[in-house]
């Protein structure tokens, strides 16, 4: 694939049970020149991932993209969604990644390091990060989210 990259910067955090991925994950991405800011933790002490998905969905907006990554990726989605300006979207495979951008215009990819191997993850995160927001109709749909 040889798309334009949607950034060249990106935030990553996790809890204890997705560090392992992020460091990977960050590792890959500076390997392919993206700035990466890792908001923590930085080892796998047992923490808590509300206090890591707020820490990094506050600095997150339109043009600045973040990753979470807990076990399942179900906590940092609940929490990262409770942000207005959030559209985290958890995302298990390439085609998902893809239409989490494509559709949703995704500001943050999560990840579950329990349910999506390493391999699959780079794959995603390779995909996520090359798709554009296809506006149009899904502008329509996404603007809806406000209000509620
Ligand atoms: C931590 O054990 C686990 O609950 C967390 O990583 C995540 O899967 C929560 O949704």
């Amino acid at each position: 694939m040889n798309k334009k990259l949607i950034t060249n910067a990106v935030l990553i955090s996790s809890d204890h049970a997705g560090f392992n991925l992020k460091e990977i994950i960050k590792k890959y991405l500076i390997s392919k020149d993206f700035k990466v800011q890792d908001l923590g933790p930085y080892n796998n002490d047992s923490v808590d991932y509300p206090d890591y998905a707020k820490k990094l969905s506050k600095k997150i907006n339109d043009k600045k993209f973040g990753i979470l990554i807990c076990g399942t990726g179900i906590g940092m989605s609940i929490m990262a969604n409770r942000y207005k300006k959030i559209r985290a979207s958890l995302v298990f495979n390439t085609k998902t990644a893809k239409l989490a951008r494509e559709h949703n215009n995704a500001n943050i990819l999560v990840l579950g390091s329990r349910v999506t191997n390493k391999n699959n993850a780079l794959k995603i995160v390779n995909v996520f990060f090359k798709t554009s927001f296809l506006k149009g109709r899904h502008l329509r749909r996404v603007k809806k989210f406000k209000n509620v």
